[in-house]
């Protein structure tokens, strides 16, 4: 430490060599000072990166602190849930166990499946707990993901799958997805829970927490059982973009039949965000079998397809036509051999990102963050973008599957992260998991040929109970 000798005012003097009569800094001491400087500043710098970065030793999770400022901090807090499993049960659902098979001790997703278990109605609480936008209150405002989640008119918001169009010409956000309030059934012995097509959904809110309901924009079909859209077929995952060409709003949707083989794609039109929509047609999408989906529209207009492809094995990404109605022949395959599903593509600062899920059926698994400079790849995994809750909640995507990423206009790189937990035990009781999705920070996974460095920014999506968008989201 450097010496500071402080004279008394008696012996105080100015002179030419000691300008500052006050304080005299004795000869040698000038390096420690300088010393003493630098260490200071190392400590903050240190300190600074232990709060941004926490390793957590036990798990190898690690945690991002954001530094980003007010308002978005407050959802990129960590916020960790505690999960006590309840002991496993002597008696179990026959149901549960005919779906399981006798022999294999239940995991925790396997209880959270079994609509008889304790899990499965702590991730499902009933109405008594439900959203209800039309109720003011401390809650008015705040997503509680998982659950019950009612429209205006009192009625569980029936958009699984879904997706969301901000429609410039009303002002209003529109959330499309599968209607399934329908009974739920095995077509066979073996085969998926399922429910009939009753159809698309649509749903109209300014605030994005109160949703009216627009009614079905399209219908499944009763009666014609050659038709697409014949209810015991399957729609899935329908979104919807508008073309500023030719004014129309297009929805492209995943097309099959009962036992999932017909792999297609269908594509729909109309003049209206609220419908009805037209049906135009099915496709196997450059020929190849097409099963999750979705569609993206990029900032110059142009919109392309992203499916899963190859019995699942890969994702495909194709360029769609000027009207959006078909594909062109340009598509490239992308995340080769990585089993994925459930793509939910989003653009930032000229960076694509996309989450997307294992292939698991109804079961929640891991999800994983994707980035890309173009849009056609070549697409790198990040890693798992789930951050807090616990470690099981963080490797099943918060016991959900993503369906769509929403940017938040007013607040760049702030998105909201959409997926559904699915209840195959009574399809139409599904639920949404909606939470902040944040780009920035440390990236968790560099990769192996990065020397260490990370590429890409962190992909983060925070787990909260309870949460509301930061003011100033909307830009409005
Ligand atoms: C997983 C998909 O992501 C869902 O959309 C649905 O097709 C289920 N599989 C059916 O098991």
């Amino acid at each position: 430490m450097a010496e500071i000798a402080r004279s008394t005012p008696t012996s105080s003097s100015s002179s030419p060599l000691n300008p500052h009569p006050t304080a005299r800094i004795f000869p040698g001491s000038r390096c420690n000072l300088v010393f003493a400087v630098w260490s200071f500043v190392g400590f903050v710098l240190l300190i600074h990166l232990y709060t941004v970065v926490t390793h957590d030793k036990n798990k190898g999770d690690i945690y991002v602190h954001s530094s980003r400022v007010a308002p978005t901090r407050e959802l990129e807090e960590v916020e960790e849930e505690n999960f006590r499993l309840p002991p496993p049960r002597s008696k179990r659902n026959p149901r549960a166990v005919k779906r399981r098979g006798p022999r294999r001790p239940p995991t925790v997703i396997d209880e959270f499946l079994d609509e008889s278990s304790e899990i499965h109605s702590l991730f499902f609480p009933d109405q008594r707990t439900a959203v209800v936008p039309t109720q003011g209150g401390n809650d008015s405002m705040h997503f509680y993901p998982g659950r019950l989640w009612l429209d205006t008119d009192g009625n569980p918001i029936q958009a699984h799958g879904g997706g969301i169009l901000y429609d410039k010409a009303t002002e209003t956000y529109y959330w499309y997805g599968e209607n399934k309030d329908g009974p739920t059934y095995q077509a066979h012995k073996n085969g998926a829970a399922r429910v009939d097509i009753i159809g698309v959904s649509c749903y109209s809110s300014k605030d994005l927490w109160a949703w009216t309901n627009e009614g079905i924009v399209l219908s499944g079909d009763e009666s014609n059982v050659t038709h697409d859209l014949y209810k015991s077929n399957v729609l899935e995952r329908p979104k919807v973009i508008y073309n500023d060409k030719t004014s129309k709003y297009v929805m492209w949707m995943h097309i099959d039949d009962t036992n999932y083989t017909k792999a297609s794609v269908g594509v729909a039109v109309s003049d209206s965000a609220t419908g009805p929509f037209t049906y135009l047609y099915s496709m196997r999408p450059h020929g190849f079998d097409s099963r999750d989906m979705t569609i993206f529209k990029d900032d110059d207009g142009k919109a392309y397809l992203i499916y899963s492809s190859e019995e699942n094995s890969e994702l495909h990404v194709g360029l769609l036509t000027d009207n959006y109605l078909d594909l062109t022949r340009e598509m490239k395959r992308v995340l080769v051999k990585k089993h994925r599903e459930a793509p939910a593509v989003f653009k930032y600062e000229g960076t694509y990102y996309m989450i997307t899920s294992g292939c698991s059926g109804w079961a929640p698994n891991k999800a994983l963050a994707h980035a890309a400079l173009s849009i056609m790849g070549p697409w790198e995994t990040l890693g798992n973008p789930c951050v807090g809750g616990n470690r099981i909640f963080r490797l099943t995507t918060f016991f959900s599957q993503s369906t769509f990423v929403l940017p938040l206009p007013g607040l760049p790189g702030s998105f909201i992260f959409m997926a559904d937990r699915w209840n195959p035990s009574e399809l139409r009781d599904s639920r949404y998991v909606w939470l902040p999705l944040a780009i920035g920070g440390v990236a968790d996974e560099p990769l192996e040929y990065s020397f260490g460095f990370p590429l890409w920014s962190r992909v983060s999506i925070y787990w909260h109970r309870r949460w509301r968008l930061p003011d100033g989201w909307s830009n409005a």
